[in-house]
C-alpha cells in the first residue's frame, strides 16, 4: 500500500515537472527554452552568470536592483525654481518624485533600472513605453547626478527609451509576445510598433541572447541524458575568429551608426557587417565601444587570433579587476622587455606586475559626463581603454 502512495506521490512530482515546463512560455518564441531550464545541466555556468554585470544589464525596479542613498538629505537632486526631484521608497516601490517649493507634483515609480556597475539608470512606465529619469547615480562618486546629458538646472521627463537600448542591454523588449517560433517572424508579424509590452521583456543578457534559441536542445538532451556531443546548439569554437568577435562586437562597438537589422534577431555566426553600418572612426569612445579601440591594438593587428573572450570569461564577472589579466598579456608578451629609461624609472617589480595599468589605462568617457549639483562642473566618468598601447607617463 505504502508502496503504491509513495509511486502515486512520485508520478504526481513527475507529472508537475514536466507540467512546469511545458507550462513555461517564453515571450520570444516557442523554440526558445528560458534561462531557468538549463540550470539542470549547466549549472556552475549559470552560478557564474549571476555574477555578471550582464546579467544585471536590466532588472526590474524593485528595492533591491536600485541602487542609491535614500535617506534624507542625500536623497534628492535640486534644480533651479525650488524644483527637485527626490528618490523615495514608497511601500514595496523606489519613487522619483517631483517637488516644486516643497509641494509634491508627480511620482514617477521605477519600472526598470539600466545598469549595476558604474551607473544606474532608471525609467519610468507611460502610454506603453518607457522614459529615462533625469537623475542616475554613479558609484564612483556614491552620488545621484544628472542621467548622461541631461540638464542640471530642470528635471527633463521626456527623453524616451527606445527599443535599441534594451537591444544591448536586454533579451527581449517587443510590442507583443511571439506565439510561434522565432524565425517565423518577418516585416509584416514583426515588432512594428512603437510601443513596449511589459511581459515581453527578458531582462538582462541571458543565455540564449548569446548561445540563441535553445528549445530543441534542452528536449533533446532531456531525452537522452547519456549523450555528451551538444545538440542543436552553435559551438562557438567552430567559428572563426571574425565570427567570435562580432559576437560580442555586435552589442560592444558603440552606439553611433546606422542599423539595418534589429540586433536581437543577432545570433553566433552572424556577420558584425549585416547588423550595423559603423563610420570610421580614429578615436573610437572609450564607454562602449571595446571593439573599436582593441581593433587599434598592435596586440589585434598583428596577431590573428585575438578576441574577447582571449581576456575575458564570458560567463564569470569575479573574474576582472586588472591583477587578472596580466597572465593573458605574459601569454603573448612571454618576456616583454622594457628598455633602460622605463627600467630608471619604474621598478622591474612593477612592470612585471600590472601590465593593464600602464598600457590600457582609465580614460574620461566622452559621452558620459554628469553633474553631482546644480551648475556644477561635470564629473568624468573613466574606463579602462581598450586600445593597448604604450601611452606617455603611465
Ligand atoms: C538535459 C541537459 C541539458 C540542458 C537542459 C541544457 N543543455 Fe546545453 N548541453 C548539454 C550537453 C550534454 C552538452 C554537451 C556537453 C557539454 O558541453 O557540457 C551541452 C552543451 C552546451 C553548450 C556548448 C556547445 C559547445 O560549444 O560545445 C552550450 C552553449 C549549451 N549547452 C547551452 C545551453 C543552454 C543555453 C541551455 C538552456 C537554454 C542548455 N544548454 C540546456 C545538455 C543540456
Ligand atoms: C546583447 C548585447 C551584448 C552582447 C552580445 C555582449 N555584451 Fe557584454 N555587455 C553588454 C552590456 C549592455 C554591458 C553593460 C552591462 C551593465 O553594466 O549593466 C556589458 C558588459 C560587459 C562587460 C563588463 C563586465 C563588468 O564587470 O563590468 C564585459 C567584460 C563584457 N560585457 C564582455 C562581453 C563579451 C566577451 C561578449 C561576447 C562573448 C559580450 N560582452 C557580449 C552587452 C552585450
Ligand atoms: C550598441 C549597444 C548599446 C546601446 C544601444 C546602449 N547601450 Fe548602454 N551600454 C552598452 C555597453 C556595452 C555598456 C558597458 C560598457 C562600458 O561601460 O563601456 C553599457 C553601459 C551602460 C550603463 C552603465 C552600466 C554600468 O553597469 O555601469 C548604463 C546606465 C547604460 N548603458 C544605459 C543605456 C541606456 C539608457 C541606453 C539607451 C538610451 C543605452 N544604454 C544604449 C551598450 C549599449
Ligand atoms: C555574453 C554572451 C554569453 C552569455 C550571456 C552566455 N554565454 Fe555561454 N558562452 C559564451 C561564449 C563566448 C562561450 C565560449 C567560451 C570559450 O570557449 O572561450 C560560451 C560557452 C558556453 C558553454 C560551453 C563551454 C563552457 O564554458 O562551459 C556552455 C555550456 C554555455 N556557454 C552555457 C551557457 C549558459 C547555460 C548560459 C546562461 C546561464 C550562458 N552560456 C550565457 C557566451 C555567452
Ligand atoms: C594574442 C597575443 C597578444 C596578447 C594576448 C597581447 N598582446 Fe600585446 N602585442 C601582440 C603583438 C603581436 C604585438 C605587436 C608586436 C610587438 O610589438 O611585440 C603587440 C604589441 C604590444 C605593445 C606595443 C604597442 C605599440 O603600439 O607599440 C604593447 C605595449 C602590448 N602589446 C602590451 C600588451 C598588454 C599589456 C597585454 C595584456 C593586456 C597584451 N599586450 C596582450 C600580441 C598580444
Ligand atoms: C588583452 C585583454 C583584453 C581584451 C582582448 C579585451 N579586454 Fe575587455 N577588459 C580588459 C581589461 C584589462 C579590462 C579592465 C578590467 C578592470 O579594470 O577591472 C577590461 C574591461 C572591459 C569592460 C568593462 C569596462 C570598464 O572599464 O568597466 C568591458 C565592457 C570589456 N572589457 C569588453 C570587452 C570586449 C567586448 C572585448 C572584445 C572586443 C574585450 N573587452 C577585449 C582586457 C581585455
Ligand atoms: C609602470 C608602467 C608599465 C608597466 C606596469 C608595464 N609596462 Fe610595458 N611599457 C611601459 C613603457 C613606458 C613602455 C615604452 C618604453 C619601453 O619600451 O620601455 C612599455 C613598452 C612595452 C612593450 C613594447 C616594447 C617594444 O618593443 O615596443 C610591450 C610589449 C610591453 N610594454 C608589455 C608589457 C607587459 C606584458 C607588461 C606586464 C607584464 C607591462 N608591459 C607592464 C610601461 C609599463
Amino acid at each position: 500500500m505504502k508502496k503504491f502512495f509513495l509511486l502515486y506521490i512520485f508520478s504526481l512530482l513527475l507529472f508537475n515537472c514536466t507540467d512546469k515546463d511545458a507550462e513555461y512560455f517564453d515571450p520570444r518564441g516557442t523554440d526558445y527554452a528560458g534561462s531557468q531550464s538549463c540550470i539542470q545541466c549547466h549549472k556552475p555556468t549559470h552560478e557564474a552568470e549571476l555574477t555578471h554585470a550582464h546579467y544585471n544589464a536590466t532588472a526590474p525596479g524593485t528595492p533591491e536592483n536600485v541602487l542609491g542613498n535614500f535617506s534624507e538629505g542625500h536623497n534628492a537632486f535640486v534644480y533651479d525654481g525650488g524644483t527637485k526631484i527626490a528618490m523615495e521608497r514608497r511601500g514595496d516601490s523606489i519613487c522619483h518624485v517631483l517637488y516644486e517649493n516643497g509641494k509634491e507634483q508627480k511620482v514617477f515609480p521605477v519600472g526598470i533600472v539600466f545598469g549595476s556597475r558604474h551607473a544606474q539608470t532608471s525609467v519610468y512606465w507611460e502610454n506603453r513605453n518607457t522614459y529615462e529619469l533625469p537623475v542616475s547615480y554613479y558609484t564612483s562618486v556614491q552620488n545621484w547626478g544628472t542621467s548622461p546629458g541631461f540638464s542640471s538646472v530642470r528635471p527633463q521627463l521626456d527623453r524616451k527609451v527606445v527599443k535599441d537600448c534594451y537591444a544591448c542591454h536586454s533579451s527581449n523588449a517587443s510590442s507583443s509576445v511571439r506565439r510561434g517560433p522565432s524565425e517565423k517572424t518577418n516585416f509584416m508579424t514583426g515588432d512594428i510598433e512603437d510601443v513596449i509590452d511589459p511581459k515581453t521583456i527578458v531582462f538582462g543578457i541571458d543565455c540564449e541572447r548569446c548561445h540563441g534559441p535553445a528549445k530543441k536542445h534542452v528536449t533533446h538532451h532531456l531525452k537522452f541524458p547519456g549523450e555528451k556531443q551538444p545538440f542543436a546548439i552553435t559551438k562557438y569554437s567552430a567559428l572563426t575568429n571574425r565570427q567570435k568577435l562580432d559576437a560580442c562586437a555586435i552589442c560592444h562597438s558603440g552606439v553611433s551608426g546606422v542599423k539595418i537589422k534589429s540586433i536581437f534577431s543577432f545570433r553566433f555566426g552572424d556577420a558584425f557587417a549585416d547588423y550595423w553600418l559603423k563610420p570610421q572612426s580614429d578615436n573610437p569612445e572609450v564607454h562602449g565601444n571595446q571593439y573599436g579601440l582593441l581593433s587599434q591594438s598592435k596586440c589585434f593587428t598583428a596577431s590573428n587570433n585575438l578576441n574577447c573572450t582571449t581576456c575575458h570569461d564570458p560567463h564569470d564577472g569575479k573574474k576582472q579587476g586588472p591583477d587578472y589579466f596580466t597572465p593573458v598579456c605574459v601569454g603573448c608578451h612571454t618576456s616583454p622587455s622594457h628598455n633602460s629609461e622605463t627600467t630608471k624609472i619604474m621598478s622591474l617589480k612593477r612592470l612585471a606586475g600590472n601590465c593593464v595599468e600602464c598600457h590600457m589605462p582609465k580614460q574620461a568617457s566622452r559621452a558620459i559626463i554628469f553633474q553631482q549639483y546644480k551648475n556644477s562642473e561635470f564629473s568624468k566618468y573613466l574606463l579602462r581603454t581598450h586600445k593597448i598601447a604604450v601611452y606617455p607617463n603611465p
